[in-house]
């Protein structure tokens, strides 16, 4: 049984994201955990080998569920899964909360060819998926839980950070780095959203350069 689905495979963002994880939630307490827009379920599978005990995850893709079914399935049959399929928070029991969150979302704030992007992977004007999924930490986490969310300046991250701080969530960036944006991918975003949020953009000739970031996110006491 192969358990590698192309459709799903880990990004650079999904490389990042665990190595994160692998360093922040050693000896964390992970009673459950959840990763919005599952994919694959490897970010799951690393979670359960840290000591996770309940694994959650919500994709709105079917394929998506059952590629993180059949991972688990494999490498971690014996730690307890609940995996749904739907929109972001709206499959999950309404009192549940988590110990650690994860969210690495589609976010890129244009409309991208579907080579880089399945067609279901709605990121809007890149805040849409972010805001709903920063929108309802409050509730979600647990007492001294924490998130994790991959988060592409672009976006604007002076607006994050208001968000962030409007809703009395504590955060700081844990891991900075700079991607590379194809011509195609930087030609498909507007002036305006350049304008608004590509202070840190550079350019050289045709090669565009962003920043990106993890940032860890919890309720402030
Ligand atoms: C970039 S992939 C990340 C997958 C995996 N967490 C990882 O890091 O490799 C984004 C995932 O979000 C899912 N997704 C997109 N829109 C969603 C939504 N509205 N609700 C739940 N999941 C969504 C996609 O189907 C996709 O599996």
């Amino acid at each position: 049984m192969t358990t590698y689905a192309h459709q799903f495979r880990p990004s650079q963002y999904t490389a990042t994201l665990l190595q994160v994880i692998e360093q922040q939630c050693l000896d964390r307490r992970m009673t459950s955990v959840l990763d919005i827009g599952v994919g694959s379920g490897v970010l799951l599978a690393a979670l359960a080998k840290l000591g996770a005990q309940q694994l959650w995850g919500v994709d709105i893709s079917e394929a998506a569920v059952e590629s993180s079914e059949r991972l688990l399935g494999v490498t971690q049959p014996n730690v307890a899964r609940r995996l749904l399929i739907g929109d972001m928070w709206g499959p999950l029991p309404a009192e549940q909360d988590f110990d650690v969150i994860l969210a690495n979302l589609p976010h890129f704030p244009a409309r991208v060819s579907e080579i880089d992007r399945p067609p279901g992977w709605t990121g809007g004007d890149g805040r849409l998926l972010i805001d709903r999924f920063i929108g309802a930490l409050p509730k979600r986490l647990a007492q001294s839980g924490v998130a994790y969310l991959t988060h592409h300046d672009l976006i604007g991250y002076p607006q994050t950070v208001r968000l962030l701080e409007s809703l009395g969530l504590e955060h700081r960036s844990v891991l900075e780095w700079t991607v590379f944006e194809s011509p195609e991918r930087i030609a498909a975003v507007s002036p305006e959203v350049v304008k608004e949020n590509g202070q840190g953009l550079r350019r050289y000739g045709d090669y565009v350069f962003s920043n990106s970031r993890i940032l860890e996110v919890s309720v402030g006491r």
